[in-house]
């Protein structure tokens, strides 16, 4: 049997138009909710990034300010907008694009934004904070996954989990908020002996390794779940996840496309961050 497929695309859109209807009470209000993103440098995949975030923002009616620094910027400079950004009442979040040119230190760039405008979730007191159970911003990859299975129905409670990848970015924060549904969670990496032993348990089963179609049908389980974070182009040129696609619907209960799953929920769950943190600003959020 094939696996029903989750159309991340759809699924956006509704969060999207809860998301619109949040934006225009806060309007009448008279806050803008306002996101800014910092890009460093020229990497071309972080370029489409940051326009679609800028986009979103557009096609929502929020404020937003897109910060080009070339790729020279020297770190204090970059600490100096931060700083400002922090300070700057119509923005409700904001974030530097990752990765960073070298000669930058990311960490110290992630400490020195306003966990109450780290609308990424990786500042240190916000990883705490998810870690500890008192989620203030989830990251947002992570958070649009949960999403896409609690609008496809997909149980979590007491299943088990498995999640391929270790990042901070994506694997770590999965992995603490599947906990936090109460599932039971492994964490494996691609360099995990055996790997097919644990996919193979997976009632519900993550993949964010950057690996091209690394999970194939014989390492999932029938009936799974699977949610593909990866975005890679095949031996044609062809857009591609971590899971061979072909081969694993016919085996899994639900799957995510590439593209058109977990991609459209990522920019949206961006949105949604900051639309909350506006509304915290004026005692009606969470
Ligand atoms: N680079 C790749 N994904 C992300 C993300 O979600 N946030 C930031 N800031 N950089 C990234």
């Amino acid at each position: 049997m094939s696996a029903q497929i989750i159309d991340g695309k759809a699924i956006a859109q509704q969060v999207r138009v809860e998301l619109k209807a949040r934006t225009d009470a806060l309007k009448a209000r008279g806050i803008t909710p306002g996101l800014a993103v910092i890009i460093v440098g020229e990497d071309p995949a972080s370029k489409i990034y940051v326009a679609n975030k800028i986009k979103a923002c557009a096609e929502l009616g929020l404020h937003s300010e897109h910060i080009v620094m070339s790729a020279d910027t020297p770190e204090a400079t970059l600490l100096a907008k931060i700083d400002e950004l922090n300070n700057d009442p119509k923005i409700h979040g904001f974030l530097v694009q990752l990765p960073v040119p070298k000669h930058i230190d990311s960490n110290k760039v992630l400490l020195a934004i306003d966990p109450d405008k780290d609308v990424d979730g990786f500042h240190p007191v916000n990883v705490g904070a998810l870690a500890t159970g008192n989620m203030r911003f989830a990251p947002c990859t992570p958070w649009g996954c949960m999403k896409l299975l609690e609008k496809s129905g997909v149980s979590i409670e007491g299943k088990h989990a498995v999640v391929v990848g270790r990042s901070n970015i994506v694997g770590k924060p999965m992995a603490l908020l599947l906990l936090q549904a109460n599932a039971t969670v492994t964490i494996c990496t691609s360099k995990t002996v055996d790997l097919a032993k644990f996919t193979r348990d997976a009632d519900i089963l993550v993949v964010a390794t950057g690996r091209a179609k690394m999970i194939t049908g014989d390492m999932v389980k029938p009936g799974a779940a699977v949610i593909d974070v990866g975005m890679n182009r095949d031996e044609n040129g062809k857009l591609c996840g971590d899971v061979d696609f072909d081969a694993v619907k016919e085996v899994a209960g639900w799957i995510t496309p590439v593209p058109g799953g977990v991609g459209p929920m990522t920019i949206t769950m961006l949105v949604a961050n900051t639309v909350q943190s506006a509304e915290r600003t004026q005692g009606s959020g969470k």
